[in-house]
């Protein structure tokens, strides 16, 4: 197979990973599983995904509702609240949700629409449009109907043996800046639990840490409603297991050699590793990945992840000459991921000492570096970024 007639790719860079390449994750599944087997039973129950930038929550929740949906008949709502700031947004974006949501059973599907066809415009080539004005319109009764709405959508289907529903609510890092998100949590969860008959619930935020402590910042009591799933890097059999299983799934192997570096460099972060696999896919021309292969892979990754991420941010952020020449230097230093400050700080002239705290805490705000568990010790969070920092600085 050479480039003109390679087929599409089958890694997904940008977006929340198809069911049918879902990789590993079986704990954290399993941990799922029990919780929806609560649900279906009648018991609410209320998760928090947890994890880093591009680890695989939506992923995760994704295929959680998928799973539900075929052995628990609890329906799934994904809700991306990018963007939402306000709680009518929040309601505006879960009616739009649901009217998008395509359940297995088309029936269903149909009939929740009917539901709502009043926030539901003209048919065009693409489905349906969304009204939205009559969504905006009754957006502030939405959101404080917010329990009632869920209840009749269930009511509906439970004739159709839905015995529950899985709420998600992803993307959550403008929404919870607003006080009143944390208090909108806690009421739907309390007055659920506590009506005469509450609706089979499963809500599952999805997040980072921090937002999570946003949200306990404002309304304290949100620390104690959800059990916590926490999400780390992939190990190397999981990583092994997604390249094979990708590859193999065009027809491509990968040696053991090319396998080794993909997952070093990949590192456990499954965002990395379909930025790198794509490119690795386009870059190979005897459908066998092999060390030269995956190389120019990474490098390319690097470029690319820096191009966009370390010039447009890290760069643009530091200013400063002096922080500029302290990541230089941290470039040059031999060391994997993690490095002791003292070990650095020995390299550095007066002027960039001064700096060199400051320099570490803005890294770490701009989510390049985290504290290590060692005192002094700092950790790239990620080694394509490392990697590119360390080219530009071999380059100067
Ligand atoms: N279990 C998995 N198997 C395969 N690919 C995954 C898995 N989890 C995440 N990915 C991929 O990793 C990238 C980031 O995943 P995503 O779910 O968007 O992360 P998050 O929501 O935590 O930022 C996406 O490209 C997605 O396709
Ligand atoms: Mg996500």
């Amino acid at each position: 197979m050479n480039n003109i007639t390679k087929g599409r790719s089958p890694f997904y860079p940008g977006q929340p990973v198809p069911v049918e390449f879902f990789i590993g994750r079986i704990k954290e599944i399993n941990q799922v599983i029990r919780a929806i087997g609560q649900v279906e039973l009648g018991k609410p129950q209320s998760i928090f995904l947890i994890g880093e930038y591009g680890i695989g929550k939506s992923s995760l929740a994704g295929f959680m509702r998928y799973y539900g949906e075929k052995n628990n008949h609890i329906i799934g709502i994904h809700v991306f609240l990018g963007g939402a700031e306000t709680l009518e947004d929040v309601a505006t974006k879960t009616v739009e949700a649901v009217i998008k949501s395509q359940i297995y059973e088309p029936t269903i599907t149909e009939k929740v629409r009917n539901s709502l066809s009043r926030y539901i415009g003209k048919q065009d080539l693409f489905g349906f449009s969304i009204n939205f004005e009559a969504l905006k319109a009754d957006a502030p009764n939405l959101s404080h109907g917010y329990l009632p709405f869920l209840r009749e959508l269930f009511n509906r289907l439970q004739e159709n043996g839905i015995k529950g529903i899985m709420l998600i609510l992803d993307e959550i890092n403008g929404i919870t800046e607003n006080e009143k998100f944390a208090h909108f949590i806690k009421s739907l969860v309390d007055e659920n639990a506590l009506s005469p008959k509450p609706l089979p619930l499963m809500l599952m935020l999805c997040g980072v840490e921090e937002r999570r402590r946003e949200m306990i910042k404002h309304h304290q009591p949100v620390e104690r409603i959800f059990d916590i799933v926490e999400i780390k890097p992939m190990d190397e059999g999981e990583m092994k297991d997604f390249f094979n299983k990708t590859f193999n799934s065009v027809d491509i192997k990968v040696n053991d050699e090319a396998m080794s570096f993909l997952c070093h460099y990949s590192a456990g972060f499954p965002k990395i590793m379909h930025i790198i696999g794509d490119i690795v896919f386009w870059k190979d021309k005897d459908d066998i990945i092999d060390r030269d292969d995956s190389l120019k892979g990474i490098l390319a990754a690097a470029e690319d992840i820096g191009k966009r991420f370390v010039d447009q941010q890290v760069y643009k952020a530091l200013r400063s000459k002096d922080y500029h020449s302290i990541l230089a230097r941290l470039g040059k230093e031999k060391f994997d991921l993690s490095f002791q400050k003292n070990t650095i700080e020995k390299g550095l002239s007066d002027v960039e000492k001064r700096k060199f705290n400051n320099f570490l805490q803005r890294m770490k705000e701009l989510n390049v570096l985290k504290s290590g568990d060692e005192r002094g010790e700092y950790i790239f969070n990620n080694r394509l970024v490392r990697l590119y920092i360390r080219l530009n600085s071999l380059e100067k």
